[in-house]
């Protein structure tokens, strides 16, 4: 499952397209994402977190964390959290990691690592979680089976990402936003139109919400599901490793 543009590459090829890709947009992504949400998505974020229902005291991963919102954001709603970003883009984990310093808070860890080939030991987290990334891997197969390898038995594993919505005229309108603004805005306030035409092209290529939840199950998932926002134009899939 890869976008358009990266199509007809090598898996290692596309992998690093991807790479440097949010390489260049890393300066400006964080206001970029706030702009083109009007700050929906941190509404969402905490939808996703409560979700993912974490025990106290838990050992999270987030993959593919970017800047980092979403590790910010479960320490915010639990400090007891431990939780360990995961991501293969060095700027992007740059701007995390000075997050992290000024925030000066104990149990936040980032990693530079592959999510469809981490460096954690079989059942080492007590939850995972992604944000807006799912879209953006390689091998989203590999990816959700690797994410399980490192789950607990009985930890659930919650995405947030864009998705289909199926209304027809609703995802007409969503598409106008989509294909059109975001590139557009994207290009002044995040600095490059080509990544903000990249990414909602992204999804043209991805499963709608019902069939990533059957590649959750296929993938290993037990209860596999999801929940849709904004029409469906949002969802956040989740299932458990038993
Ligand atoms: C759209 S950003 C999302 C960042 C963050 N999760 C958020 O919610 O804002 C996608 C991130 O996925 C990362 N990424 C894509 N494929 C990856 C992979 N195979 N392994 C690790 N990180 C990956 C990119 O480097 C980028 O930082």
């Amino acid at each position: 499952m890869t976008s358009a543009p990266a199509r007809g590459r090598t898996d290692e090829s596309k992998g690093a397209f991807v790479r440097e890709m949010f390489a260049s947009i890393a300066p400006r992504y964080d206001l970029a994402n706030r702009v083109l949400t009007g700050g929906l998505d941190e509404r969402w974020r905490r939808r996703a977190i409560r979700l993912l229902a974490a025990p106290h005291g838990g050992r999270i991963l987030d993959c593919c964390c970017g800047t980092g919102d979403l590790v910010f954001g479960l320490t915010r709603s639990d400090p007891t959290l431990d939780v360990t970003g995961v991501d293969f883009c060095r700027p992007m984990l740059d701007r995390a990691q000075s997050r992290a310093a000024r925030a000066r808070r104990d149990g936040i860890h980032f990693t530079e690592g592959d999510v469809m080939a981490m460096s954690f030991a079989s059942d080492t987290f007590d939850g995972a979680t992604m944000g807006f990334s799912l879209r953006n891997v390689v091998d989203l197969d590999a990816a959700l089976r690797e994410i399980r390898r490192v789950l607990r038995p009985g930890a659930r594993f919650v995405s947030l990402d864009v998705s289909k919505a199926p209304n027809r005229l609703y995802k007409r309108c969503f598409d106008l936003y989509f294909y059109g603004l975001v590139p557009l805005v994207g290009g002044i306030v995040g600095g490059s139109r080509a990544a903000y035409s990249y990414l909602p092209n992204s999804l043209t290529h991805h499963p709608n919400a019902p069939e990533l939840r059957e590649r959750f199950t296929r993938a290993g998932f037990a209860r596999a599901d999801y929940l849709a926002l904004m029409g469906g134009a949002i969802a956040i899939h989740y299932g458990t490793k038993e």
